[in-house]
């Protein structure tokens, strides 16, 4: 199997499932313009993050690494009127061009971008006193991982779903003697996902456009 199967079955699904979007296309075209990584999720990625808010009836979200806001669009779009998402971006210039792809996308009101280092911006969430989150997105520096899934546990309730993006790392996961930091973050992760016991866990490998990854998702159960 190589990428250009993956690839062309991905376009296959792709073009049969997901209509023609113009305020998503227009979010890739003005991201790559504006010289960001093209390392958003794929659009069936962001289709499934915006079906598993939905299945979960997210009223609040957190995502943490915008970039462009793509997967911030898919996921905001999951939310009832009255919802809200925070997504958390340290680079001021990612939060301008998500900001201005969100707007256009129609979200402005349900999106705060919120620009800083997410170990910033989390503990000052964690001291807003706001309703848990029911769906939290970690998908920003890898060897910030287990960090932030400390915070989404605090931040969440028995039930929220935590999905955590990029644990498979073209199966580079099962090499102990990585040195690769997104590698060893990934294997910090699920070591330190192994050991909670108020979550119920598993990851999924994945290959498609981006590529062989995969992701994981945990759901709260508490310490039951
Ligand atoms: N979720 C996006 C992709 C995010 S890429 C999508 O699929 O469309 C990862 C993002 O995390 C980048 O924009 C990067 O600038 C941001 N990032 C990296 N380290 C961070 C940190 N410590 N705090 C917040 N954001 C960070
Ligand atoms: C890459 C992909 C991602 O989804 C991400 O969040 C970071 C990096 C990558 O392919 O390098
Ligand atoms: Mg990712």
């Amino acid at each position: 199997m190589t990428q250009e199967q993956w690839t062309a079955v991905d376009r296959y699904i792709t073009n049969l499932l997901l209509p023609p979007d113009p305020a998503l296309e227009a979010a890739l075209q003005d991201s790559a313009a504006a010289g960001l990584p093209p390392i958003h999720v794929s659009p069936s990625q962001g289709k499934l993050l915006m079906l598993l808010a939905q299945i979960q009836r997210a009223r609040n979200i957190l995502e943490i690494g915008t970039l462009g806001g793509y997967s911030t669009i898919w996921l905001a779009r999951a939310l009832p009127a009255g919802g809200h998402l925070i997504s958390l971006e340290a680079s001021p210039k990612h939060a301008e061009v998500a900001r201005t792809n969100i707007a256009r996308a129609g979200l402005a009101d349900v999106v705060e971008v919120r620009l800083g280092r997410a170990q910033d911006s989390l503990p000052q969430i964690a001291a807003e006193g706001r309703d848990p989150f029911d769906l939290i997105f970690i998908d920003a520096d890898k060897p910030g991982y287990v960090e932030y899934f400390e915070w989404a546990l605090k931040l969440s309730r028995h039930g929220s779903l935590i999905i955590a993006d990029n644990v498979v790392r073209g199966g580079a996961v099962v090499d102990a003697a990585s040195s690769d930091p997104t590698v060893l973050g990934a294997r910090r992760f699920y070591e330190f996902l192994a050991a909670q016991s108020s979550v119920s866990a598993a990851a999924i490998q994945t290959v498609g456009s981006k590529g062989y990854d995969g992701f994981a998702i945990a759901l709260v159960t508490g310490d039951d």
